[in-house]
């Protein structure tokens, strides 16, 4: 499967949600093999995380962080409160369960005994936290931004974004897109 960019940067952001869905449900199917069977492939693990990083930390969440909530704050909306100051509490906390996973995973691969149990428990935080999250964004986030743009700021949104992936190494999305849908077929996580 190929990352084909949407036009409208609303349904960009909902591809790239799509994406990480495909990542937690390999992340689900490493807890569950870990949980029934003490089992896990470092390798694979590694792998797995440097891709959230890359895409959810690095490059999604960042650029809702400074466009998207950007411009819904310049309608009137604080970003301190209410949905999107909810939603930036997320990133955050989400960046803090992240670090403890690749933390503890960093910890297990050199063989500290307690750090897989750690690993198991970041990663479930970091699971279920980025799950619900994506929910909320989808379903109440996007409309409510949907609605509050004009075809000017639409436009506008949609060039800012496209700069902003061009920070990022040239072909990332697609790159991890390909490689998700890859580890996703061959841990039998696709949803
Ligand atoms: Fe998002």
């Amino acid at each position: 499967m190929t990352f084909l960019r949407p036009t409208d940067p609303i349904e960009v952001l909902r591809a790239e949600h799509r994406v990480l869905a495909t990542l937690l449900d390999c992340l689900h199917a490493l807890v569950l093999e870990l949980r029934e069977h003490r089992r896990l492939e470092f390798g694979t693990a590694e792998e797995l995380v440097d891709m959230f990083d890359e895409f959810g930390e690095k490059l999604h969440h960042g650029k809702e962080e400074r466009l998207l909530f950007g411009i819904v704050a310049a309608y009137g909306l604080p970003r301190e409160a209410g949905a999107l100051g909810i939603m930036a509490e997320e990133h955050d906390l989400g960046r803090l369960a992240f670090a403890r996973m690749r933390e503890a995973l960093a910890a297990a691969s050199s063989g500290a005994p307690r750090a897989l149990p750690a690993f198991e428990r970041a990663a479930e935080d970091y699971h279920s936290m980025l799950r619900s999250h994506l929910l909320k964004e989808d379903r109440v986030v996007f409309p409510l931004v949907d609605a509050l743009l004009t075809p000017d700021t639409r436009a506008k949104l949609s060039l800012a974004m496209e700069r902003a992936d061009s920070a990022h190494p040239e072909g990332l999305r697609e790159r991890i897109t390909a490689q998700a849908e890859a580890l996703a077929q061959r841990l039998h996580a696709s949803a």
